[in-house]
């Protein structure tokens, strides 16, 4: 690493092969190379992918592969798996990955056992589920728990909520579980209507259990518990994910009721260990293993695949690839699958979050654009909202659809409607409708240039049998490795996240001149002032 990839020859050729590329419509490009439907798909574990609906040829494929080679990506995975800090600013090794090793592997970093850690943690987890399961872990008054209130915010809420809609259909234990993240207290309000405190159990999951939004619902949680069944209930209705025992002892959660993380799991890379605690009460300690053994299948994958046929690694470079040479600044992420609803909010914050940075690990500047925009809408609901502008708009945004082959349910045949759709969308996208075709339809002259359709609009479809525990790891796998390979080939450190903090720390700062009786003093700015003071009048302050 290190150096800046845009001065590389691989670059280079990478830029001139989009120019010969860029005038090209995918439809010459399947006329071109007949074969090409056949040979641009990939497996790796149960997920199949079909990219041959990039705007991509081998060629494109061959110099994607030697930028990654030039970024030195093999030698990048492999100082990750071996545990060296390759988070740089905060000097830390980067092992989710360690958090699904199998029980025999052997990983020492800074001389410390992770893989003893990891299943020493696994393992409590395991057998703290089992018994809210089986009923012999009860609330204070003896009831059985029922329910599960999971209180965090970004890594610590999004992986572990969007796992539990995606995962619901294993619930099998009687226990459902709700999630808390917003400071908003309507998010605490709505979440604890109805619910009977003597059979909740709260998870309050934060890392660094010192997260504003955290503490203070829990502390609403634990005021309306305290409220119910009084202070000693406590040990019995609330327990800890953190990696700060101190402040969890402080919060008054008795830290044997603690499961534990380390510095080298990055928040939106925790929820398949302690963070998932309230998903594997929800589903079981063996679905939750076999949600890692997927993790670990795609693990295996990225590590050892040769980059042409690794999955992540294509999905990475084919990221890089719209973004930097056809500077589509967007990617839709489009999972057919209404239990995978929460599934771009989670990629949000994982591939944001990590690959949003505008310095490269050594402090230089980026002289490229980092960091997709990730966004999405389960389809078909998506059809009916922003597909339009995917379709006809004048911008590129390449997508990620997602589907099953099997449903949980079939009603009326919907499944396979729903599939159709998918399948209509990536090849409308595609290949569009001309405009002699349209009028061809005895189409008024007037509105043909209305309903051309386009097309050369680039998606990836990743289609596997069926949503379950191993194929949402898989799948997860899959997203984390592609964000390190982008982030590797702009050569970014992917793992920190400063620019949160900042906002934070003002947050608090400014609290005070909203609710203070005396009238605010010191402001950031005149227009920060101004709606501050507006603020004010309108609560009559
Ligand atoms: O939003 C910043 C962030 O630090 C995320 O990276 C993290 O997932 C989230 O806040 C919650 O942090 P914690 O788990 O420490 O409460």
């Amino acid at each position: 690493m290190g150096g800046d990839i845009t001065q590389s020859p691989e670059w280079a050729a990478l830029d001139k092969h989009h120019g010969e590329l860029a005038g090209k419509h995918l439809r010459e490009l399947f006329a071109e190379d007949p074969g090409r439907a056949e040979r641009m798909t990939l497996t790796a574990g149960d997920l199949y992918l079909d990219y041959a609906k990039h705007r991509a040829t081998d060629e494109t494929i061959d110099l994607l592969v030697q930028l990654a080679e030039r970024a030195g990506l093999r030698d990048r995975i492999g100082a990750m798996f071996r545990g060296e800090h390759i988070n740089v600013s905060e000097d830390r090794a980067v092992l989710h990955a360690a958090l699904r090793m199998n029980r025999d592997a052997k990983l020492e970093v800074d001389g410390q056992d992770v893989i003893a850690d990891v299943h020493a943690v696994l393992d409590k987890m395991s057998a703290f589920a089992d018994r809210v399961r089986s009923r012999d872990w009860t609330g204070a008054t003896g009831k059985p728990i029922t329910t599960v209130v999971n209180i965090g915010i970004g890594g610590s809420d999004l992986g572990p909520a969007m796992a539990y809609e995606a995962l619901r259909d294993y619930a099998d234990a009687g226990i459902t579980a709700r999630f808390v993240s917003n400071i908003d207290p309507a998010d605490i309000t709505g979440n604890l209507a109805g619910l009977d405190p003597a059979s909740t159990l709260v998870v309050v999951s934060s890392k660094t259990f010192t997260t504003l939004e955290t503490l203070t619902n829990a502390k609403v949680a634990r005021q309306w518990l305290v409220g119910a069944l009084g202070e000693d209930a406590v040990s019995q209705h609330f327990v800890a994910v953190s990696t700060n025992a101190e402040k969890v002892a402080d919060f008054g959660i008795d830290t044997a009721n603690m499961f534990g993380f380390w510095d080298w799991v990055g928040g939106r890379y925790s929820y398949d260990g302690a963070i998932g605690l309230s998903l594997m009460i929800a589903i079981g300690p063996e679905r939750f293993r076999e949600m890692l053994a997927g993790f670990h299948t795609m693990d295996q994958h990225f590590r050892t695949a040769p980059f042409k046929a690794n999955m992540p690694v294509l999905l990475g470079l084919l990221g890089v690839w719209y973004n930097d040479f056809f500077d589509a600044a967007t990617r839709a992420v489009l999972p057919y699958s209404q239990r995978l609803h929460r599934f771009p909010a989670y990629l949000q914050q994982l591939t944001m979050e990590s690959n949003g940075k505008s310095v490269r690990a050594d402090g230089t500047p980026v002289t490229t654009d980092t960091g997709e925009i990730f966004w999405g809408e389960p389809g078909t609901n998506g059809q009916h909202a922003f597909y339009q502008l995917l379709h006809q708009g004048t911008r590129l945004v390449p997508a990620d659809f997602i589907g099953f082959a099997e449903p949980y349910e079939d009603r009326e045949g919907m499944h396979d409607l729903l599939t159709a759709n998918l399948f209509a969308q990536t090849s409308a996208l595609a290949f569009g409708k001309t405009a002699a075709e349209i009028a061809g339809e005895g189409t008024a002259a007037e509105i043909v240039p209305h309903k051309v359709m386009p097309g050369n609009r680039p998606s990836s479809t990743i289609l596997a049998t069926k949503l379950t525990p191993s194929t949402l790891g898989q799948l997860v796998a899959l997203y984390e490795h592609m964000t390190f390979v982008e982030g590797t080939i702009w050569g970014i450190d992917s793992f920190d996240q400063w620019g949160v903090e900042l906002g934070k720390k003002m947050a608090l700062d400014l609290a005070p001149a909203l609710t203070s009786e005396e009238p605010p003093g010191d402001f950031p700015d005149s227009s920060t002032e101004r709606l501050v003071r507006r603020y004010r009048e309108l609560r009559g302050r």
